[in-house]
Formats: C-alpha cells, sequence, structure tokens
C-alpha cells in the first residue's frame, strides 16, 4: 500500500467529526436570506405585464428595494401538475438551469386566464378542476382545488432572489455607476460572504457574488410531510424550528450522526405531503446547495377574501410552511397536486421517470467486503455459500482489486486472471461487481488518465487547469461528468474490449461521487471548480453523482449493443436516480441504532422514486454482535437491495463465522428472501411501470392509522414486516394499519383485524411478517445457488382472503436480465384473483407473452373459513380435475399440494 492511501484510508478511520461539516449558521447563504426576511421587503407582481402563449403565463415581479424585475413564468402540466419558474429578466449572465433530470420536456396544458381584477389573477386548467389564484401585492400564488386552497405560494413573503452583480471593485472600475441594491451595499460585509466566504481553512471565492434564491410554500391542513432525502432522519418531517434546516448537499460522511438534518451522500429535492383526501408533491429543480425548513402551525382558520363567500367561510385545520432555500441557480418548482398518493408518484415519475427495471440476479443477496483480497479469497467465499447451502448472487470487489485504484484495471498479483475467476462465478450462475470511482489517478501511464488529460475532460480549477484533489489512489483529478462528451467517452470504457478482464457478468459500483474529495470543504470540491460550459461546481454540485451512474449504466447498455439491462450501484444520487439503478445509504455503522434508522431512511428513498435501495447489513463500520447481524439480515431480507458489507479492518463475516444456530437463522432469512423473488420482481416491475414505490409506510392506509414512531414498513400492498431491532427482544408490538383489514402472519397463519398493535412473542428466529387478507402473493416453492438456479422452477401461491372472502395478486416474470420484455413484449403478466371460492389465473396484460413452462405447484389459502368438501381444477380447454387438499381448521388454511398448472395458462381452482 502507497503512504498516500494508507494516510488517507486513516481519516475514513475515525468517527464523524462534525466540525469538518458546516451547520446552517455558517452557511452564508442561510444567513443572509435570514437577516433580509427579517426586514420583510415585499415583492409585487406586475400584472399589466402578464403575457400568455401556449405553453405559458407570464408576468414580472419586482422587489421595493433592489428595483430588480424577476419574470415568473406559470405553466400547467399534464396529469395535474403546476410549474412556478423565476428568475431574473435580463441577468448578468444566464443562471443555471438543471439539465437532464426531466425525462422530456413536459407535456404543457394551457392555463385559461379565467377572471382577476388589477390586483390579482385567475388562471385555470382546461378542466377547472384546479385554479392558480395569484394575487399581485405583496405577491402570492394560491393553489386552488375544487375552492379549496391547497397550496399558498409566497404567502409568508419569503421570496427571495439575489440578482447577479458585478463586484464592487469591477464596477468601481467602470466608472460612477450606482446601483441601489441590498446587496451591493453589504459587499464588505464578511460575515454575509457575499463574494468570498470562509470556512476554516477554506476560501470559497465566488466570481459570480452571491446569487441564491428562496421560497416560501404554505401547505393547508397538512402536517404530514416526508421526502427530502437523504438524511439519517425519521420517515415523517419534522419541525425544523428556525435553526435546523434540512440541508441537501452531497457529501462523504463516514459514521454520518443518526436523527440528523445534516446533508449525506444524495439529495432529492421533493417532498411529499399526506392529509386525509389528499397528497400533494413539491419538486424544487435545483442542484445547488439547498436547505429545507418545516414548520406546522396547528389549526387556523384560513379565509381568502379574493373569492367567493363560500370560499372564505373555509377552516383549515393546520398547515405546514416549508420554506425552501438554494444558494444559486433560478427557482423552479414543480406542484405535484395528487389527489391520491398514486396519482402523486405518476405525477413524480413522469417528471423524472420511473425506476429501472432491475436484472433479476441484483434482487438477490449480495456478498461485499472491502476487500476481498484476491482470486483465492473469492473461491472461498464462493464456495462456502454452497457448503453452507445458502444462496448469494452477486461477489463484490471493492477499490483494492484495481492496480492502485487505477479503476478499470486488476492488481496483477490479486487479481492475475479476473476472466477465470468470472468463468467459475458464471458456472454457479453468479455475477461479479466492482467498484469504480470517479476521481482518476494523476499518472501519466495510467491510460484512462492520459485519454481524461488531453481530451480535456476533467473538472477545472479557478486557473483553467484540471482540478486536483487527493482520494483513495492519492493526488486524482476528476471527472467532468456533467458534459455529454465525458459521459459517451466514459460509457465507451465498459465496451468489452476495452475494459481488459471484464466479461458479461461484471457489473458496477459507483462509490465516492458526492463527490469525495479528501482534505477538501466538507470533504468535497470546492464550489468554485469550473464544469463544462463554465458552471461553477456549486450550481450543479449535487448532481455530479447522478451523472456518474448515468454514463455507468449507459455503458454497461451498450457494451451490451442495447441488449442487456444494467446494474450500477451508486451512493450519491439526485432527483431521477432512480432511472440507472440502486442507492445504498453509505457508511453506517454495526450499532442497533443504525439497523433502526434504516427503515425510515429506505422509506423516504422509495417514496421520492428511488425503490431500489438498501443499507449494509450488519453495518459498514465496526463489528456487529452476533444478535444484530442475525437481526439485520433478517431485516435486509425484507428490504429492496440486500446486500452484507464491512469496511477494511473490520473482522471476517460471512454468514457461516458465527457457529451452527447462527449460520441456519443467517441461511433462513436470505432464502426467505429467495422465496420471494416472484413477488419482488412483480412489485419492482409495478414500480417500474405504474411508479409504485415497493416499499412504503402510509400509501396504502391514510396517515391516522400511521405511527412513525413504529419500524414497520410495506412491501407493495401484501406484505408487512416489523423486523426485530432490539436486542434480546422476546416480544414486539406489531401496528396493523387499517380498520377494515386482516392481517396473517406469514408462518403461523394466525390472524388479526386491522387498526390494532398486537404484541407478537418473538425467538432468535422470527421475522414478524404479516400478510394482508386480500392479497395473492407469488413464490417460488424451492429455493436454488441463486436466481439462476431458480428460472424453471415452480410457484406457489399464498392466497389471503379478506373479510368479505376475496383477494387478488400479481406475477410478473420475463427472461430476468434483457430488454426483451420492452422491445419485443417478452413477458408473462398474469393476474390472480380469488371470489365466490374460485381462483382464477388469467392474463394481466394481453400484449405480453412469455414461453414459461413453470408450474403453480402449491396454493396455500388462508381465511377459509370451512372446510371444503372437493377441490378440482379447471383449465382453459375445459378439463375438471379434482385435487387433493389439506385443510387445517384451527388455522382456517387450506393447503394444495403437487399441483401442476401451467403459470402461463387460465386456468380455474374452484373450492366446493
Ligand atoms: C466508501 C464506501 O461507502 C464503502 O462502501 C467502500 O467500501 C469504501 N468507500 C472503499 O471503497
Amino acid at each position: 500500500m502507497e503512504a498516500a492511501e494508507k494516510e488517507e484510508i486513516s481519516v475514513e478511520d475515525e468517527a464523524v467529526d462534525k466540525n469538518i461539516f458546516r451547520d446552517c449558521n455558517k452557511i452564508a447563504f442561510y444567513r443572509r436570506q435570514k437577516q433580509w426576511l427579517s426586514k420583510k421587503s415585499a415583492y409585487q407582481a406586475l400584472l399589466d405585464s402578464v403575457t400568455t402563449d401556449e405553453d405559458s403565463t407570464r408576468f414580472q415581479i419586482i422587489n421595493e428595494a433592489s428595483k430588480v424585475t424577476l419574470l415568473a413564468e406559470i405553466y400547467g402540466i399534464e396529469g395535474n401538475i403546476f410549474r412556478l419558474k423565476i428568475n431574473e429578466e435580463t441577468p448578468l449572465k444566464p443562471r443555471f438551469e438543471v439539465p437532464d433530470v426531466l425525462t422530456s420536456k413536459p407535456s404543457t396544458v394551457r392555463l385559461i386566464s379565467c377572471s382577476g381584477d388589477t390586483g390579482s389573477l385567475i388562471l385555470a386548467d382546461g378542466k377547472g378542476g384546479l385554479k392558480c389564484h395569484i394575487t399581485a401585492n405583496p405577491f402570492k400564488v394560491d393553489l386552488v382545488s375544487e375552492e379549496e386552497v391547497v397550496i399558498s405560494i409566497n404567502s409568508l413573503g419569503q421570496l427571495y432572489f439575489e440578482h447577479l452583480q458585478i463586484l464592487h471593485k469591477q464596477r468601481a472600475a467602470k466608472e460612477n455607476e450606482e446601483e441601489a441594491s441590498v446587496d451591493t451595499s453589504q459587499e464588505n460585509q464578511e460575515d454575509l460572504g457575499l463574494w468570498e466566504e470562509k470556512f476554516g481553512k477554506f476560501v470559497d471565492i465566488k466570481a459570480n457574488g452571491p446569487s441564491s434564491i428562496g421560497l416560501d410554500f404554505s401547505l393547508h391542513g397538512f402536517e404530514h410531510l416526508y421526502g427530502i432525502p437523504q438524511h439519517a432522519e425519521s420517515h415523517q418531517l419534522k419541525n425544523t424550528g428556525d435553526e435546523d434546516a434540512y440541508r441537501l448537499y452531497n457529501l462523504d460522511v463516514y459514521g454520518y450522526q443518526i436523527y440528523d438534518k445534516m446533508g449525506i451522500y444524495g439529495s432529492v429535492p421533493y417532498l411529499l405531503a399526506h392529509k386525509l383526501g389528499r397528497t400533494i408533491g413539491i419538486f424544487w429543480l435545483n442542484a445547488s446547495e439547498t436547505l429545507v425548513e418545516i414548520n406546522t402551525e396547528p389549526a387556523v382558520e384560513y379565509t381568502l377574501s379574493q373569492m367567493g363567500p363560500v370560499a372564505a367561510k373555509q377552516k383549515v385545520r393546520s398547515r405546514t410552511h416549508v420554506h425552501w432555500m438554494s444558494e444559486s441557480g433560478i427557482i423552479d418548482v414543480f406542484l405535484l397536486t395528487g389527489p391520491t398518493p398514486s396519482d402523486v408518484f405518476k405525477q413524480y415519475s413522469y417528471l423524472t421517470g420511473t425506476q429501472a427495471m432491475p436484472p433479476l440476479f441484483s434482487l438477490g443477496y449480495h456478498q461485499c467486503r472491502w476487500n476481498y483480497e484476491d482470486e483465492q479469497d473469492v473461491k472461498a467465499v464462493d464456495a462456502g455459500f454452497d457448503e453452507h447451502d445458502i444462496p448469494y448472487d452477486a461477489m463484490w470487489l471493492d477499490i483494492e482489486h484495481t492496480e492502485g485504484k487505477r479503476y478499470f484495471t486488476w492488481d496483477k498479483k490479486r487479481f492475475p486472471n479476473p476472466k477465470r475467476m468470472q468463468e467459475l462465478l458464471r458456472s454457479k450462475k453468479r455475477k461479479l461487481v466492482v467498484i469504480s470511482d470517479p476521481h482518476i489517478k494523476i499518472d501519466p501511464d495510467y491510460s484512462v488518465y492520459v485519454k481524461a488529460k488531453d481530451q480535456g475532460f476533467f473538472v477545472k480549477n479557478q486557473e483553467g487547469e484540471d482540478f486536483e484533489g487527493v482520494c483513495w489512489p492519492g493526488l486524482s483529478s476528476y471527472l467532468d461528468f456533467t458534459n455529454p462528451k465525458v459521459r459517451e467517452w466514459y460509457s465507451s470504457l465498459f465496451a468489452f474490449p476495452v475494459y481488459q478482464g471484464s466479461t458479461d457478468i461484471l457489473f458496477l459500483w459507483n462509490d465516492m461521487n458526492e463527490p469525495s474529495v479528501f482534505r477538501g470543504p466538507e470533504q468535497t470540491m470546492q464550489k468554485n471548480a469550473i464544469h463544462h460550459g463554465n458552471w461553477e461546481h456549486r450550481e450543479l454540485h449535487n448532481i455530479y453523482g447522478f451523472y456518474h451512474q448515468m454514463a455507468t449504466a449507459e455503458g454497461l447498455i451498450q457494451r451490451s449493443k442495447g441488449k442487456e439491462r444494467p446494474f450500477v450501484l451508486t451512493r450519491s444520487f439526485f432527483a431521477g436516480s432512480q432511472k440507472y439503478g440502486a442507492v445504498w445509504t453509505g457508511d453506517n455503522t454495526a450499532e442497533w441504532s443504525y439497523l433502526k434508522i434504516s427503515i425510515p431512511m429506505l422509506l423516504t428513498l422509495s417514496i421520492t422514486g428511488i425503490s431500489f435501495c438498501g443499507a449494509d447489513i450488519g453495518g459498514f463500520i465496526g463489528n456487529p454482535e452476533t444478535e444484530l447481524l442475525v437481526r439485520w439480515y433478517q431485516a435486509g431480507a425484507y428490504q429492496p437491495f440486500f446486500r452484507g458489507h464491512a469496511t477494511m479492518n473490520a473482522k471476517r463475516r460471512e454468514p457461516w463465522l458465527f457457529g451452527k444456530e447462527h449460520t441456519q437463522l443467517i441461511r433462513e432469512a436470505i432464502r426467505e428472501r429467495y422465496g420471494l423473488l416472484p413477488y419482488w420482481y412483480s412489485l419492482f416491475y409495478h414500480a417500474h411501470v405504474a411508479s409504485q414505490p415497493v416499499m412504503s409506510k402510509w400509501v396504502n392506509f391514510t396517515y391516522t392509522s400511521y405511527n412513525d414512531t413504529q419500524l414497520y414498513f410495506l412491501l407493495g400492498s401484501a406484505l408487512l414486516v416489523h423486523p426485530v431491532t432490539e436486542p434480546k427482544a422476546t416480544t414486539v408490538d406489531v401496528f396493523l394499519p387499517g380498520s377494515n383489514e386482516v392481517w396473517y402472519d406469514y408462518k403461523t397463519f394466525a390472524h388479526w383485524e386491522g387498526g390494532c398493535t398486537v404484541k407478537i412473542p418473538v425467538a432468535l428466529d422470527t421475522i414478524p411478517v404479516f400478510q394482508r387478507g386480500g392479497s395473492v402473493v407469488p413464490i417460488k416453492t424451492t429455493v436454488g445457488k441463486s436466481t439462476g438456479w431458480m428460472a424453471e422452477s415452480s410457484y406457489g401461491l399464498r392466497v389471503a382472503l379478506s373479510t368479505k372472502g376475496s383477494s387478488v395478486g400479481e406475477l410478473y416474470l420475463d427472461d430476468g436480465h434483457s430488454f426483451q420484455y420492452l422491445h419485443q413484449k417478452q413477458f408473462l403478466h398474469r393476474k390472480f384473483s380469488f371470489c365466490s371460492s374460485v381462483l382464477i389465473n388469467s392474463s394481466a396484460d394481453q400484449r405480453g407473452h412469455y414461453p414459461s413452462k413453470c408450474v403453480v405447484e402449491q396454493i396455500l389459502v388462508l381465511g377459509l373459513r370451512k372446510e371444503p368438501s372437493f377441490v378440482t381444477t379447471h383449465s382453459s380447454d375445459g378439463k375438471d380435475q379434482p385435487v387433493a387438499f389439506t385443510y387445517c381448521a384451527k388455522t382456517s388454511s387450506l393447503s394444495l399440494e403437487k399441483l401442476s398448472l401451467n403459470i402461463a395458462t387460465d386456468w380455474e381452482v374452484r373450492i366446493i
């Protein structure tokens, strides 16, 4: 190991040092906005300037003090979305607008200007259901649905816009020009950080001066807000008061503190609010450092004097104020008006895309550690899984597999024959995942470095030279993924002939892409580094990792000539990252509290579009006690991305190293995961095509039956999981939502009515999982060495009856790896419905075809109150066949075994 590496690794070995990172009060634009807002200088909309075209309605806004005019544009967007953009009308130079996040130009609907006097303007969408009520002075916008004000914008007067200026000194040189502006009069006030901002030994020189923006939103009747990952915090967003804003700034925070609002690896500037009868979303499209304040006001009477008498009488029980502040860019905000949670998910994915359909293997178990030492080690660990009869799908190699942290290379001593190693894994129907970070070692003999340098593909410093920072390889430069040409080139590096030693079972892991820069300010890149198009890093910091993953995923697609689905795990992310793969929660710690926090963290990611997410099983840092490791496997088996990982100096922790009893427990947890893969895969398909999150807490129920302090979650709408997260637990209090629901214990078949908390006895082998009455869950009846071994194995159906004696469910299947499901419609989408004692297997999507020979071998019906006298199968060719069955009166369950019903054809099972 080189000296530089050793030194840097020890940097990461320390627990989180909060002094490295800034809190709100150390952030200059936050202090400026606070100071200015306390002075209250209102904006006024100049409604005589209104112009309307096909797409939008525009008007000017002016601030009393600065006299600088802003231009507001309001768009109606298909699917009940409003977009508000505010920019300077004539900025000194263009301000940054986030590209590449919106999947396409959103289709607009023409807004009709209905009425309005000189002091107001009312815009309505074609259907008239939604109205946008603009008040001129002070400037305010109310979004009204069915005469109810849902969201008010700028009702607290927190609109803030620092217009671009010429630096005082330059202006003086240009002679006598003098502008009356709040900002210029304060140029010399160091603590406002207008042109220069200090943090510790770092000085951020701002070529464009202050450019921050801010705006407030009042959400009427809403007290339950969620979203804006990533924070190690509760699922429901907390009130921030005045000094504890949620920070969105992608940072490498090793062993991050939990229950903290500081920014960690990724950012999605999008939140949802939920109340009885309506769910809404606010998507703040800005990639610069962002702070969000949330404050709920209890019940108030809210009157709208401009509206008719009906509206004037309306009362709103409570409201929550959301104050967004960003360091730079423009105000570009999308208001998603729901009204149902499912509508909001669709509205958001219409803008940013849906979860990529993962290759099936990636839903299996992943085995990682920093590092698997060499080919021999990989071989031994792989064999260990077979010896102990534990399924797994992918072996992972961390940074040490490379030649001195030069990505796309192999350490010749440790991995002399990477293809041979991959062939071994292939023979076991398994995959390899390797790491590729965005920093590139400065080394004239490293071809990736030389080519990138020659083509000018690195981020630049203020002097126009390649930016240099320290990361794993020592001194490095950073690829400028914001440049489409860099992305194209980077993607080409994954082509099989270019990436020596790679094969088609090799997939990717993108790490350190916040980007992490050791010894940089807050361990990241200076904000005044320069990107493609001459944009400062400050403008786009939060989207750097998004682009890295985008280029990697694209590279994997291209190497297969567009045929194969990629798998790329990323640490840093932004809105829309769901299109490119999976996200994990970074460097957590082997403590019970981190097992607990994984649940709200993953729930939050999932409802903000990123369904494919997970946390390092066991905790990355430190050594979990055996009980914690077992409990973590049990929880992780029911979380979307399922990977065991450990840091360098943690003890080895392959599942069989903790004694027979614990090996058995971990084996069982992993096997449960594999048994449920048909359900997981179907949920991901649902996320992919219908935008519904895989993991959620309240979307199928109202917030009234939801409890944030309880650490349960739902997978789809059929399974509720409440992992054991306490040491030495003998019981778990499980809240089962929905007063009209019935829930069945997945293993004992005991059942409870919803809307109550039940005390479940637990032993070390208990994973509290419950199936909702009314659902059908498809499973595999036998588990193989990996997903690849299970492609042809039989299915089982778990039919849990509702209080009305019915249930529905789905199964999606395809080849598990290619895009043929999309281009050739090679898939099967089946629907199972149970009604009036008949279970029907029918097509859920006639467009899809897939020649599966798989059969349904077992059917379990839960909640059948009466023992049947007869059970028959009825196939589509009209043949009836009696079926042997077992009925258990104690658990009201019916079990049908040894069936042979083809999954792909229509049939019925009749219970008489
Ligand atoms: C930091 C990542 O979070 C961790 O998972 C990884 O093992 C190390 N970097 C080394 O690559």
